[in-house]
């Protein structure tokens, strides 16, 4: 899993995992943020996290962080890549090494509000109904195949924070269902079609 931030989705999935609902173990959590939320989660559940520097960019990995990141990824024999709030984009020999096996959530429905502070994207724009998407990861910005999506409703009342709040409520029930259906096999793409048979 890897996760720039606070780390609930992280928390979310982990607790899934726990209580049987998600058949999958977590082999190793890596940030590019060293006092990160997601790390204090994991190591307060006595899983293996990481940090790594992610070098010279401010958006994606430079070529030596790219390499670790693969590596680290690659010795703990993970399965699938979660990111859960990273927020670097993947490139490249990344995305190579494991093709068809990274997945994202984006705070809105997709492909509305793709990019940075979607929810907010989201109360400038106007729109009364937006939520959460997860999807496969492919070579452009939150622009793969569709896993799954929540709705949320926008209320007249909300700012970004209230907003936000209810799209992080929607993501910790939408993730773990989505990661337990790709554990247990149940989803299967086509071109853009990601479909689901339990
Ligand atoms: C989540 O809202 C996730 O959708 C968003 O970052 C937050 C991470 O929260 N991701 C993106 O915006 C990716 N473009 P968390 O650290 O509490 O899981």
């Amino acid at each position: 899993m890897l996760g720039s931030g606070k780390g609930s989705n992280f928390v979310a999935i982990a607790e899934a995992i726990a209580v049987g609902k998600c058949p999958a173990e977590v082999a190793l959590v890596l940030s590019d943020v060293e006092s990160s939320g997601i790390l204090d989660a994991t190591r307060q559940r006595n899983l293996p996290a990481r940090f790594i520097a992610p070098g010279k960019f401010r958006t994606k990995l430079d070529e030596d962080a790219e390499r670790a990141y693969v590596a680290a990824l690659q010795d703990a024999k993970v399965d699938l890549i979660v990111l859960a709030g990273f927020m670097r984009v993947l490139k490249g020999d990344f995305l190579r090494a494991f093709e068809g096996r990274i997945v994202n959530i984006h705070p809105s429905l997709l492909p509305s509000f793709p990019g940075l502070e979607a929810w907010k994207q989201a109360l400038d724009y106007g729109v009364k109904v937006t939520g959460c998407t997860v999807h496969f990861v492919d070579a452009g910005v939150d622009s793969g195949a569709i896993i799954g999506q929540q709705t949320v409703a926008v209320l007249d009342s909300d700012t970004a924070e209230t907003l936000h709040a209810r799209i992080h409520a929607a993501e910790h029930e939408l993730y773990p269902n989505c990661v337990a259906a790709i554990a247990r096999g149940e989803i299967s793409v086509s071109g853009r079609q990601v479909i689901w048979r339990p």
